[in-house]
């Protein structure tokens, strides 16, 4: 076997591995969404376009943002499909993302502690940093014209699991 022969062979091994690995992914990502009781955390009248606000949920020291990011969004709800929230502790080490949100990029960062950066319409992808997990993104529902948190996609920094109990 040439060594081009055999390049290309493990391309193509690599590649089915790949392909077998997506429906594990996705029932991994399934078992990390965990249901919280449903919480009103804002308004549509209220929600202007690139302009966050703060809430806390599932538990009272958990700092998240609601934003309507003006693109659609993984996740978004709302006419446009660009109405996020996520929450606002760094997934490396918990650097606080607070008061970093980038409207002109629909991103959250660069973290103040090592500069991740996560894109928040891609469901807080890492797109720079340090960090190598996604930024936890709240689920949302939308009834008439009130909004709510129902649930949590992804593990908060500090927490082993999603219970009321930290960990760090
Ligand atoms: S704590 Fe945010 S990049 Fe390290």
């Amino acid at each position: 076997m040439s060594r081009r022969q055999f390049l290309l062979s493990g391309g193509v091994t690599i590649a089915l591995i790949g392909l077998g690995s997506l429906p594990g992914m996705v029932q991994a990502a399934q078992l990390l969404k965990a249901s919280y009781p449903r919480q009103k955390i804002g308004s549509l009248p209220a929600l202007k376009t690139g302009v966050p606000l703060d809430f806390n949920y599932p538990y009272p020291d958990v700092r998240n943002i609601l934003v309507k990011l003006g693109v659609e969004a993984g996740g978004g709800v709302g006419v446009q499909k660009d109405i996020v929230a996520f929450n606002q502790q760094c997934t490396h080490m918990g650097g606080p993302l607070d008061g970093t949100y980038k409207q002109e990029h629909q991103v959250l960062g660069p973290c103040p502690l090592h500069l991740t950066v996560f894109d928040l319409t891609h469901h807080g992808m890492v797109t720079s940093g340090h960090a190598t997990e996604s930024l936890p993104q709240i689920v949302l529902e939308i009834q008439d014209d009130d909004i709510y948190a129902v649930g949590v996609m992804g593990l908060v920094y500090g927490y082993s699991a999603m219970t009321s109990q930290r960990t760090v």
